[in-house]
């Protein structure tokens, strides 16, 4: 039975939910319409504590169980991003160029539906502490909830999050052990020449051909720095130069993306980078300058976390709709801080045949809404049980 018949009974009530979120995204930290409906929400709900304020407009919330023990946190993200809604559904985005094409706004309901059952039924011990977070597209709004002391404020010893997954059919929960998401850096290369006129080329360093040696030096890192075991993307996506046909310009801008799965590789690559780049600069005589930046870490699961979260998702959708071989994404997601800091898993909810993440033309399927919902409240039932 994928859905409990209590979160059954009010999975209208949830795509009410959802579907007002959606008509109504908000980026990045600037959640503040979308934390005021949560804690409307959860006030009704009858939570024991609200807390608002974390990273700017996150909300935290309490549910007490019936008998003393540890705190388990379950975390959804609020934030929508600046693409440009293009179908036409009754709960378009009201606003141009804002949409909820990740899904975040099924996520927040899943942890809201989460919510209500857990604060009317109450069968675990310990607590249970909703993570509400702003800014995951980039804002990296779990770490800041985790600067501002999130974790130790409510002694949150283990936590949990899923990601909605277009492609996995409606009623299935995969998950994997280990790596799960990437880690994304991001890179800039300032190339810096003496111009000339095209005709004179002699009296130059030309930072278009500096560049392209640069940009073909990079595709040997993951060649020739990683084991082939390993999973690791090295890509410019931006090389600026130059406006007309005569000119050899005075400057070209490099900038690309690194992921990678294991921290040794994530230095690994920031340094052979570096080596290429001075390298190829000081042959030519350019000057040059590399602006590294270390993004969100990789998103690594537990394995005894992940070993339980997997059992949960069995029993609530079943083993043959449940997986422990999820195949890792080069994607990246900022949960990963918090999975740095204690142990926890991540998991996928199936959306079934939907538009792919960030499209346009995404839309999150509510049938998926109780199941998360169920998954949320049987983890924490589960991993804190009354009985024990
Ligand atoms: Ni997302």
């Amino acid at each position: 039975m994928p859905v409990l018949n209590r979160i059954a009974e009010f999975a209208d009530e949830m795509k009410v939910w959802r579907q007002h979120l959606h008509a109504n995204p908000e980026l990045l930290f600037e959640t503040k319409e979308t934390a005021a409906f949560v804690t409307q929400r959860l006030e009704e709900f009858g939570v024991d504590e609200i807390h608002q304020g974390f990273a700017k407009n996150g909300v935290v919330a309490v549910i007490r169980g019936q008998a003393d023990g540890p705190a388990i946190g379950l975390r959804a993200d609020m934030d929508a991003l600046p693409i440009n809604e293009v179908r036409d559904l009754p709960y378009k985005s009201t606003k141009p160029g804002v949409m909820h094409a990740c899904g975040h706004d099924g996520h927040t309901t899943m942890l809201l539906g989460a919510a209500k059952y857990l604060a009317e039924t109450r069968n675990f011990a310990g607590n249970v502490v909703l993570l509400f977070q702003p800014a995951e597209e980039g804002g990296g709004g779990a770490r800041v909830m985790l600067e501002e002391g999130v974790f130790e404020r409510f002694g949150i010893a283990q936590v949990y999050a899923v990601h909605n997954w277009p492609g996995l059919p409606v009623g299935e929960i995969d998950t994997n052990s280990g790596p799960s998401m990437a880690a994304a850096d991001q890179f800039d290369i300032h190339i810096k020449v003496n111009g000339a006129h095209a005709a004179w080329p002699h009296l130059s360093v030309d930072p278009i051909v500096v560049g392209s040696e640069m940009v073909l030096a990079l595709q040997s890192v993951v060649s020739r720095t990683i084991d082939p075991h390993h999973a690791a993307v090295v890509s410019v996506t931006r090389f600026h130069c130059g406006n007309t046909y005569n000119v050899i310009p005075d400057k070209a801008l490099l900038s690309g993306t690194v992921r990678t799965m294991e921290a040794e590789d994530r230095e690994a690559i920031a340094k052979r980078i570096e080596q290429i780049v001075n390298g190829v600069a000081a042959t030519h005589g350019a000057e040059v300058k590399l602006d590294y930046r270390f993004g969100y870490p990789a998103t690594v699961n537990d394995p005894g976390a992940t070993a339980f979260a997997h059992k949960v998702a069995t029993d609530v959708v079943g083993a043959e709709r449940a997986s422990d071989a999820h195949a890792p994404q080069m994607g990246a997601e900022d949960f990963g801080y918090m999975l740095e800091k204690v142990p926890g898993n991540y998991a996928y909810v199936g959306v079934g045949d939907t538009a792919g993440l960030h499209h346009p033309e995404y839309d999150f399927e509510d049938a998926a809404a109780p199941i998360g919902a169920s998954y949320f409240a049987r983890l924490v039932e589960q991993a804190q049980p009354l009985n024990r």
